[in-house]
């Protein structure tokens, strides 16, 4: 499938980053071993990895302003475009070597998501969207799941730290969560999730607390492939708050009622302890 110019700039930039990740990861392997090895290894793979997308990107967009995870905010003469970009979403499944791991992209203009991208280097998949031209993985234009059953779904999530969140409320979520979907998954990649419900695999998902470049691509691709996708007020502001829910309308809808269900839940209890 012929893509956008733009696009086109997005998959050569994640491709070469995605290159030099998954030339890391081998060599991670032989670090596994030394203690302090692999989590120095993994930062320098990350900053690598995000130096190759800048200088990629700046390439094609001299312009354009750029905000990344490892480097920060730089503003660009172009004050309506910028990109957001994560180059190692699932940094603890890397450095552990399990392939669920992506570097994702997304362009910002006047402050709305117009493209996205999100690429795993170790499997190929290479999911992105345009805003009105749809979501596609690879070559396949994708289409979120039909299921309307929650006791059909599979549904992810994220976890909070201990010590970070608010741990009382997550358990209630969770508890909420395996006693009406049919399973619940954590894989750690924030971005990976969004996409995995793009494509239908997952059919709800939640997470609080993440920053812009794990959820800038991945909300544009739900939604190009007809999911919807909210903050957990059920409100646009993804990216300011950081919290999120996705699915398709009815898993969505439902989700967001029985995460508020278990935050009252939650809340009484503290109350009444
Ligand atoms: C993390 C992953 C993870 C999510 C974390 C994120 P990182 O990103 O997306 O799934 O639960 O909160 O920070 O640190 O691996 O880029
Ligand atoms: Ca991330
Ligand atoms: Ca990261």
């Amino acid at each position: 499938m012929p893509h956008s110019a733009l696009l086109n700039v997005m998959i050569k930039a994640a491709f070469r980053a995605g290159k030099s990740l998954k030339r890391d990861l081998g060599e991670l392997e032989n670090l596994q071993v030394s203690l302090k090895g692999p989590r120095n290894f993994v930062t320098a793979a990350d900053r690598r990895a995000e130096e190759i997308l800048r200088t990629e990107l700046n390439k094609a967009r001299p312009d354009y302003g750029f905000l990344g995870e490892e480097g920060g905010a730089h503003l660009g003469a172009d004050k309506t475009h910028r990109w957001i970009v994560d180059p190692l979403d699932g940094t603890t499944n890397f450095l552990h070597g399990i392939p669920h791991f992506a570097v994702s992209i997304a362009l910002e203009r006047n402050g709305a998501i117009v493209a996205g991208l999100t690429y795993n280097p170790a499997n190929d998949e290479l999911y992105v969207a345009e805003r009105g031209k749809g979501a596609f993985l690879n070559e396949r234009r994708l289409r979120v799941a039909g299921r309307r059953n929650l006791a059909e779904a599979v549904v992810a999530c994220g976890l909070p730290h201990f010590g970070r969140g608010d741990l009382d409320r997550a358990r209630a979520e969770i508890f909420a969560a395996q006693k009406h979907f049919a399973g619940l998954r954590r894989f750690g990649a924030a971005t990976l999730d969004l996409a995995y419900i793009a494509a239908g695999r997952f059919d709800a998902y939640w997470e609080r607390d993440l920053s812009p470049w794990d959820l800038a691509a991945g909300t544009l691709i739900v939604r190009e492939a007809g999911g919807f996708v909210s903050d957990l007020d059920g409100g646009d502001a993804i990216l300011t708050k950081g919290h999120v829910a996705a699915g398709n309308e009815t898993m969505h809808r439902e989700l967001l009622r029985l995460l508020k269900a278990a935050g009252s839940e939650a809340a009484k209890v503290r109350e009444s302890s």
